[in-house]
């Protein structure tokens, strides 16, 4: 494959420094209740500065004070309404302090609040994103560093690997499919698992079929880069074993069922499964967590050729399922559903996926409201206060097993496609459930991968969804 650039970074965070520094900057967070009283503690000079810029702490409003000699004497940023009067605090959304670090002039700066823990990574994690930008395909790179010295009370490691871990999935979703093809993201998975010392074998093309992998070639034979799977393990064998699948279809063109063009124009993200289960694996390897890790990742691209896989077709699963093509657009589930059957197969302690898998998710909960599904009511809860913590947004959406009729076929046990469109991301759930033993704690999240629009620290483009929910859950659960 092509080598753009490295995609496993374990350095640290250019834009975060630990310990204490002389030169820093204030950042003063004024909530809007603490404003008069704020105001009160300033110089006649200074309040007339915040009077004249009409300073109101709105959430995210920035005001540089300016010392006489021309530099920054501290920053106001605003919080907007901050119940700190309430006894359980909301948390302060890390985004908040990307606006900060992109408002702010280059230096060094610190908070002058106390943060609780909990808001002190956030704080981190927001001000290093602020500096995320894919950038390899630009002439001009160069970009403004401002370093923020975290607060005494934030864990920085545990807030590194997450910022790596999340840019590891946005460069891998912004990367065109061009240069990240099933080979590329086979030869990523190799570079990860080379770096952290964990075991990787790579089904490829033909040896899919010997091995019965048969849903999972059938959808990638069209493309020029053959289909294949990756499986990676790391870590202790006797630990409780997690196993992450991860949709990887590299682009997806609908197949013959061919998708529109505006559908298509975005279609490089649908292999965002594969990169959320690759930042995450990057992130649980780096935090040694006490686990036996495993990754599944089914490499495609769905595309057409003569030989392309069409409507009608039937294929007979790694499971033993055989499934009519209902449409040829519904893939992610066909190759989800061999490797999730094999992933089974060695009963792990949790079952999770990611995918990209379908319109109606979004539909239901839009953008950057991923839904996920289980029927493991401690994980389900567990999951929820995670989500809240992380400001990393994810919703239950029922398994709703009576609809599984709806994926009916007169002739093959099973169809890729329900009989209705409506509740198409519950439909979709309930056929990856089917591959899938009850007995098995199983969560499969249906995330959108992509930002629309730009906001700070969120640019337009490849998106982590949720990944920082589940390692803040397995890192506690699974301390080492
Ligand atoms: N990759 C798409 C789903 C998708 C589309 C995710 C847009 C995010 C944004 C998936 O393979 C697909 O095409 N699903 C179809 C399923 C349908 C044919 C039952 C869909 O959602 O329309
Ligand atoms: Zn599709
Ligand atoms: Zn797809």
């Amino acid at each position: 494959g092509f080598q753009v650039f490295n995609y496993i970074n374990r350095g640290p965070i250019p834009s975060l420094k630990s310990g204490s520094s002389k030169k820093t900057i204030p950042i003063i967070l004024v909530a809007n209740e603490d404003l008069k009283k704020w105001q009160q503690s300033l110089s006649n000079n200074q309040q007339s500065w915040l009077k004249l810029n009409d300073f109101n702490a709105t959430s995210g409003e920035i005001l540089l004070f300016i010392a006489n000699n021309g530099a920054v004497d501290f920053v106001a940023a605003g919080m907007g309404e901050n119940n700190s009067s309430t006894i359980e605090q909301d948390p302060i959304e890390p985004w908040l302090f990307s606006k900060i670090a992109k408002s702010v002039p280059k230096g060094t700066y610190q908070i002058s609040n106390i943060l609780n823990d909990r808001d002190a990574n956030s704080a981190a994690f927001g001000w290093a994103m602020a500096h995320y930008k894919f950038s390899v395909y630009l002439k001009e790179t160069k970009q403004k560093l401002s370093i923020l010295t975290v607060p005494k009370n934030c864990d920085i490691n545990f807030v590194s690997h997450m910022v790596r871990g999340s840019t590891l999935c946005r460069d891998l979703v912004n990367t065109p499919t061009c240069h990240m093809g099933p080979d590329d993201l086979g030869e990523v998975s190799k570079s990860l698992a080379r770096e952290f010392k964990a075991k990787i074998t790579i089904i490829t093309g033909a040896a899919l079929l010997k091995a019965g992998f048969n849903t999972i070639h059938t959808v990638g034979r069209a493309a020029e880069k053959e289909p294949r799977l990756i499986d990676i393990t790391w870590g202790n064998q006797k630990a409780p074993k997690i196993t992450l699948v991860g949709k990887g279809v590299c682009f997806d063109t609908g197949g013959l069922d061919i998708k529109p063009s505006n559908s298509m124009l975005n279609m490089k993200k649908d292999m965002g499964g594969a990169a959320h289960v690759l930042g995450l694996g990057q992130m649980i390897m780096e935090a040694g967590l006490n686990v036996r890790l495993r990754i599944l990742i089914p490499a495609v691209e769905n595309n057409i050729s003569a030989n392309a896989f069409r409507p009608g077709d039937i294929i007979k699963s790694y499971h033993g399922t055989t499934i009519e093509i209902g449409n040829t657009d519904a893939e992610g589930r066909l190759v989800l559903c061999d490797a999730l059957a094999l992933a089974s197969e060695e009963n792990p302690d949790l079952l999770m996926d990611f995918a990209t898998l379908t319109g109606a998710a979004r539909v239901a909960l839009g953008t950057d409201v991923p839904p996920y599904f289980t029927d493991d009511q401690s994980l389900n809860s567990e999951l929820l206060s995670r989500s809240k913590n992380q400001c990393d947004p994810l919703w239950p959406l029922p398994l709703y097993d009576p609809y599984k009729e709806l994926l009916s076929s007169s002739i093959a046990d099973l169809n890729n496609v329900a009989s209705t469109g409506l509740g198409g991301a519950i439909t979709a759930a309930l056929f990856l459930k089917h591959f899938v033993p009850k007995t098995i704690p199983w969560i499969h999240f249906d995330v959108y991968a992509w930002n629309d629009r730009e906001r700070p620290g969120r640019p337009k483009g490849g998106e982590a969804m949720g990944i920082r929910s589940v390692f803040d859950y397995l890192a506690t659960k699974f301390k080492s």
